[in-house]
């Protein structure tokens, strides 16, 4: 299997003396899904910021076959779908549709084709209606799905979702997940919400200050370090 993502040895502070990744390896094949999940803090999404170029540390990074570098990125950025941790991060246009429509457009597809694109993947995420609003004017959870629309319209080949159900309601989780499930891309997803990555990837890493400290099959990972509401990490020690 081919790698979409090849990270070897990545390091990276935003200040000095601090190390945020501390010599991160990994690796995504084509057609993967793969949780990242870890304490609030451990790098996960520092992690991810490098992979479209926004974060730029020490060691070697590969994404679709490209070194991340500043001539490589107009092309990484088309071939990957960032859905930011924030999605205020991502919603610039006057309208919704124009906002989702705004990716195949810069991809150089005619107007009418970016709309009927926008609107598909607007539909996808279970948004048919008040194209025409601000996307400012939307709640946390449509915002969410407007970003993600927003990426599934350009049509990429690797997914890099960040905490992609922190502002979804259960059927919005559920119909993401159902959505996520149909679709061939690669996926790496960083969340905190134990059931949605198991029900979504086979595999997972573990960040702890900045390092992957495991990488394994998802169950295994969520019962060792007691990852979900249910169980106590194997490691803790026994209450007295
Ligand atoms: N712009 C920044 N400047 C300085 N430090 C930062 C910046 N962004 C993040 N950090 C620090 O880097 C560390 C890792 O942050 P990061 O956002 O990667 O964690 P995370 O694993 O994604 O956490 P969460 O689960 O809360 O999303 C934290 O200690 C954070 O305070
Ligand atoms: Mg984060």
């Amino acid at each position: 299997m081919s790698c979409i993502v090849d990270a070897r040895g990545l390091r990276f502070s935003y200040e000095p003396g601090r190390e945020v990744l501390c010599g991160v390896d990994f690796h995504l094949h084509r057609g993967e899904s793969v949780a990242l999940f870890g304490r609030n803090g451990s790098g996960k999404t520092t992690f991810l910021l490098h992979l479209n170029g926004v974060l730029r540390g020490e060691g070697a990074l590969r994404v679709c076959d490209l070194p991340v570098e500043p001539k490589h990125l107009p092309l990484i950025r088309r071939k990957i779908g960032f859905l930011f941790q924030d999605p205020e991060d991502q919603l610039f246009r006057p309208t919704v549709l124009e906002d989702v429509a705004f990716g195949p457009l810069r991809a150089g597809l005619p107007r009418a084709e970016a709309e009927l694109r926008a609107r598909r993947a607007l539909a996808a995420v279970g948004i048919e209606e008040g194209l025409d609003r601000a996307p400012y004017h939307l709640s946390s959870g449509e915002k969410q799905r407007v970003a993600l629309a927003g990426i599934l319209a350009v049509e990429p080949e690797v997914l890099i979702l960040d905490e992609p159900t922190t502002h979804l309601d259960p059927p919005a989780r559920r119909a993401l997940l159902e959505l996520l499930r149909t679709l061939p891309q690669a996926k790496l997803i960083a969340t905190h919400d134990a059931a949605f990555a198991r029900a979504l990837c086979p595999r997972a890493v573990f960040f702890e200050h900045g390092r992957i400290v495991a990488d394994g099959p998802c169950t295994e990972i969520i019962r060792r370090f007691g990852w979900d509401l249910e169980s106590p990490p194997e490691t803790s020690p026994a209450p007295r």
